[in-house]
């Protein structure tokens, strides 16, 4: 077989990546070690950037988001009791759109099914060959066949766990890693939200996070020990932990019900470089990771897709090799800046253990002058609402 593209990971970057190239007439196939359900059963993030709405829209796949997803002009920010508003209209011009990545990647795989397009499901020992030569292949075993696709470049979309950064040898890439000592264990509700934006909350007992898909679905988050079990929390348990880490206010009128869904994700920062080896390109969770406090994954993988897909647009329509090169010290400038605002706002609304009196009063010093402060709160929504491509 062969094609222009191979994209490893029918994730959200590698699906946007593929829905991208083929309004351009570039061929891609996609290949997906799971199942399209599993994909859509993984709940992450929920608040997309102006750029990632842009992307969709680029992609022709943004009408559901338009008519569902919700805009969101500010955040609330919680500690010491009480809480205050970070208003992103006002300082930035813009806002962000709260919609699952469920539901941008259940968009995107019904586009990539409805134009006809490859993507090859549960596959197994994908091995990437030649990436330094100029006729790389890739390999997969599909019900215990081996298959080979030949191609111009492979996009590496497979997240943190998949093959493709590895396939860098080691002495030919530099990681960058921050492990933190705590993990957020998060559920899914079918109540109303406790706010009409989300609130992000500091308190002696831990961070909380107050997020939300609909008006009768809500997502909620605690800070807890990584090693903690998913099931030694009980739904009672959760909530009663959430109330006591936000404001008094909030905690009055929050709605609590059965979770639906309940996991724990640990908090990493980390960043490979560079993000291209040949004709190999990283894209995505593959290349980098950063704490969800800030919401910045989803949305940084999004960057990296506009990066990658510009350069490629741009060697197949004008031939000219400069966006491809140039890819990796593009996205890594855009990625280091994202690296930096949510190790910033994970530092600021956590707890460390054995954190002392003196670090917390800082935190509560810099959340008072981020309060008080109208550029400080510009600096905060500036990021937030995400830096410009
Ligand atoms: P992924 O979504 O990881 O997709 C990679 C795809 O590649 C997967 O479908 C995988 O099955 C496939 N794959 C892997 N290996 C192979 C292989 N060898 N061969 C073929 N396919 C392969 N971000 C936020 O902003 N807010 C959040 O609340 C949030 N919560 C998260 C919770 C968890 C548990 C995790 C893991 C991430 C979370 N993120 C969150 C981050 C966000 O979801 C990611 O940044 C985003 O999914 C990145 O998209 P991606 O397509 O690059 O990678
Ligand atoms: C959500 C997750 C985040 O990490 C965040 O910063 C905001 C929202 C969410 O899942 O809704």
């Amino acid at each position: 077989m062969r094609t222009q593209i191979v994209i490893i990971g029918g994730g959200p970057s590698g699906l946007l990546l593929g829905q991208l190239l083929h309004t351009q007439g570039i061929e891609a196939v996609v290949l997906e070690r799971k199942t399209q359900g599993y994909v859509l059963s993984r709940i992450r993030a929920g608040v997309l950037e102006r750029g990632l709405i842009g992307l969709m829209e680029q992609a022709g796949v943004s009408d559901r988001m338009h008519a569902e997803g919700y805009i969101h002009d500010g955040t609330m920010v919680g500690y010491d009791g009480d809480m205050f508003r970070i208003d992103f209209a006002e300082h930035t011009g813009t806002s962000v759109m709260v919609y699952g990545q469920t539901e941008v990647t259940r968009d995107l795989y019904e586009a990539r099914d409805k134009a006809g397009l490859q993507t090859i499901y549960e596959v197994e020992d994908v091995v990437i060959h030649d990436a330094k030569s100029d006729a790389p292949y890739v390999t997969y075993l599909k019900d215990g066949q081996q298959t080979r696709i030949d191609c111009d470049f492979i996009a590496g979309c497979d997240g943190f766990h998949g093959v493709s950064r590895k396939t860098i040898p080691e002495a030919q890439r530099r990681e960058y890693e921050k492990v933190y000592p705590f993990g957020w264990l998060g559920i899914l509700s079918e109540t109303p939200p406790v706010d009409d934006e989300l609130i992000y909350s500091n308190s002696e007992r831990g961070f909380a996070l107050c997020s939300m898909r609909n008006d009768h679905l809500s997502r909620y988050y605690i800070q807890c020990p990584v090693t903690d079990s998913v099931e030694a929390w009980s739904d009672d348990a959760f909530w009663e932990e959430l109330k006591r880490r936000i404001p008094q206010s909030a905690a009055d009128k929050i709605v609590t019900g059965p979770s639906i869904e309940k996991s724990i994700a640990p908090l990493r920062s980390f960043v490979t470089e560079p993000m291209r080896w040949g004709r190999l390109f990283l894209c995505g969770d593959a290349a980098h990771i950063v704490p969800p406090t800030g919401a910045k994954g989803l949305n940084t993988a999004a960057s990296d897709v506009h990066y990658l897909y510009n350069g490629l647009k741009q060697f197949y329509l004008d031939g000219d090799s400069d966006g491809i090169d140039r890819y990796s010290e593009r996205a890594l400038g855009r990625v280091w800046k994202a690296e930096r605002f949510s190790w910033w706002f994970s530092n600021l609304m956590h707890n460390y253990p054995g954190q002392s009196d003196f670090d917390k009063k800082m935190q509560l010093a810099e959340l008072a002058f981020l309060r008080q402060s109208p550029a400080a709160q510009a600096a905060m929504a500036q990021n937030y609402v995400g830096l410009p491509y």
